[in-house]
């Protein structure tokens, strides 16, 4: 009795926390891996740069940018347990652990006023509601690369449009 209930309990609190992430801001669908590198290079990531996936998913954005730009500090935000978990490990496995962070925490509540360079592939949405934060926290230089999505009111400096599933990577400079 005391294992099927614990696994139910493990099955509820696992999948609840994706299910809950699929309504406040945007499920679990990771980025392409070819994807990452014109992410990279459409950000224009620096040495001594600190930059930051919100929704970081099981963490590849996150590994693939330590192996291939020179950040100091790659900081990945996540709400949902499994990707959470598996983002974890991921980092744990990388030999670059030292420069990545996963925090397990929603990023409507992280000050990002710290941050040079922002990934994020969510929905329009989510892009709406964080728009005035980017207005608001991000300093003057930090770039905001989206897959996928726009932000409402902003006209991005750059379009790449090639990418391996067709979806455009959008560049806003603030
Ligand atoms: C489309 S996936 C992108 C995953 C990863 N960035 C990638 O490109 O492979 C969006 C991720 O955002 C997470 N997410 C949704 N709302 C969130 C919130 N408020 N705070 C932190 N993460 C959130 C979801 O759990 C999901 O893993």
């Amino acid at each position: 009795m005391f294992l099927p209930t614990l696994l139910i309990l493990i099955f509820l609190i696992l999948f609840g926390t994706m299910i809950r992430a699929g309504f406040s801001g945007a499920p679990w669908v990771p980025t392409f891996n070819k994807n990452l590198l014109a992410s990279f290079k459409l950000a224009d990531i620096k040495a001594r740069e600190t930059v930051y996936d919100l929704g970081c998913g099981d963490g590849r954005w996150l590994t693939a940018a330590a192996r291939l730009t020179g950040a100091k500090k790659i900081i990945g935000v996540e709400i949902s347990l499994l990707p959470y978990v598996l983002a974890q490990v991921r980092r744990w496995l990388s030999p670059n652990r030292a420069r990545i962070k996963v925090c397990w925490r929603n990023f409507y509540q992280l000050d990002l006023s710290g941050a040079d360079v922002i990934y994020i592939f969510s929905l329009p949405k989510v892009m709406a509601k964080l728009e005035p934060k980017f207005k608001k926290e991000l300093h003057p230089g930090a770039r905001v690369v989206s897959l996928a999505f726009k932000l409402p009111n902003y006209q991005p400096a750059e379009v790449f449009k090639a990418t391996a599933n067709g979806m455009p990577l959008y560049l806003y400079r603030f």
